[in-house]
């Protein structure tokens, strides 16, 4: 039914091999067939959990940073905050509670999503009721005065693109939609030189393998429009690691377990972890600057999330103190999220804004 599916797409009529990031877009994004189209995959009935999800304490140390972040820029009068990604809504609604402690800065900001799935939009409205919330469509949306972004497990969650080097040739990976049982990886001869001259980073040097997502390249080229000469940044948190070297990190998530990438097509979320040497080329060629990449734990620690599971937890039952801080483990413990995850700032070069890392 599933194989079919390509078949039925005038798009596709005749065409036997498409790119990875075509197939990954059409299991993920397209039509009702697409994995976040068609219900809520995050949390408990869902396949995956997101920080937000696991503990208030994660959105509560992101709203402490971000009003933090504004005190630095000096109280602006306005300030945009865009959740790129909204997910279940879980991290705005808990950062808008928290911004009710600091009245002067409730007022000064102006709160925004930027969201693909129709559905998951739709849940984020019926949750986010109570704030005054914009849903923006595309990320050249204008506005005025200082920008902060905020991108927790957005672009892990991005089609990609990937090529390997055989014999000192470039192939890149296809996914073969012709046959009938199975879809199966197809390598097809790729022209890099060409590719890297489009994107304007030299992606494959001291590489045998390479792994990038063109709309997480698009997009922070726009993003990089929006703060280039204003002051704020973006807040990338996400599954990655910081050697040079790129590896296969392609993987999916089917009910909280590892699953095969080429199987369950809308069935299971596909994701890769995020090269952030490769980001900070990227970035260093749109004339921004890296204020800092750290851990998961390191941030959160950084923040003061003990403090505040200390004080959230006094006087609460066992039972309640357990869980929370069980909860807490899991975003910053080692052998979890705590190292798995990183975080980075990415601002134009006059700003200079450290805490947390
Ligand atoms: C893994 S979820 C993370 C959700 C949320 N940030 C959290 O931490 O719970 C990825 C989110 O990004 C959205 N998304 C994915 N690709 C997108 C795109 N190209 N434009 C806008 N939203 C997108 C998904 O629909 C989903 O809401």
């Amino acid at each position: 039914m599933v194989l079919s599916y390509f078949t039925k797409k005038m798009k596709y009529k005749n065409k036997k091999y498409i790119p990875l990031d075509n197939f990954i877009n059409e299991a993920l994004y397209k039509s009702k067939f697409g994995f976040y189209m068609k219900k809520n995959p995050i949390g408990k009935n869902g396949d995956f959990i997101t920080a937000p999800n696991i503990s208030i304490l994660f959105s509560e140390m992101i709203a402490i940073w971000i009003v933090s972040f504004w005190e630095k820029l000096n109280y602006p009068k306005n300030i945009n905050i865009i959740e790129l990604g909204g997910g279940n809504g879980e991290m705005i609604y808990r950062m808008g509670l928290s911004f009710k402690n600091f009245p002067s800065f409730r007022k000064a900001c102006n709160l925004f999503i930027y969201e693909k799935s129709p559905l998951l939009k739709k849940i984020q409205m019926k949750r986010l009721k109570e704030f005054n919330i914009k849903w923006i469509n595309n990320l050249d949306y204008k506005l005025k005065g200082p920008k902060i972004f905020l991108a927790n497990e957005f672009f892990d969650s991005l089609p990609i693109k990937q090529f390997l080097k055989k014999n000192d040739i470039w192939f890149e990976r296809y996914v073969d939609i012709s046959t009938k049982d199975k879809f199966k990886f197809k390598e097809i001869k790729s022209n890099i030189e060409k590719l890297e001259k489009k994107i304007g980073v030299k992606i494959s040097k001291n590489q045998k393998f390479i792994e990038y997502s063109p709309l997480c390249f698009k997009y922070l080229k726009k993003i990089s429009k929006q703060i280039l000469n204003e002051k704020g940044g973006l807040l990338i948190i996400d599954y990655g690691y910081l050697n040079d070297k790129m590896i296969n990190t392609l993987q999916s998530v089917k009910n909280h377990k590892k699953s095969n990438v080429l199987s369950n097509f809308g069935n299971s979320d596909i994701t890769y972890n995020l090269n952030f040497k490769l980001i900070e080329k990227l970035i260093h060629s749109l004339r921004l600057q890296k204020q800092g990449i750290t851990t998961q734990r390191n941030f959160l620690i950084k923040l003061g999330i003990m403090k505040r599971a200390e004080i959230i937890s006094k006087n609460l039952p066992f039972s309640k103190k357990t869980d929370i801080y069980f909860r807490l483990k899991r975003l910053i413990d080692i052998n979890d999220m705590g190292e798995l995850f990183k975080v980075m700032l990415i601002t134009n070069k006059k700003t200079k804004f450290q805490i947390g890392f």
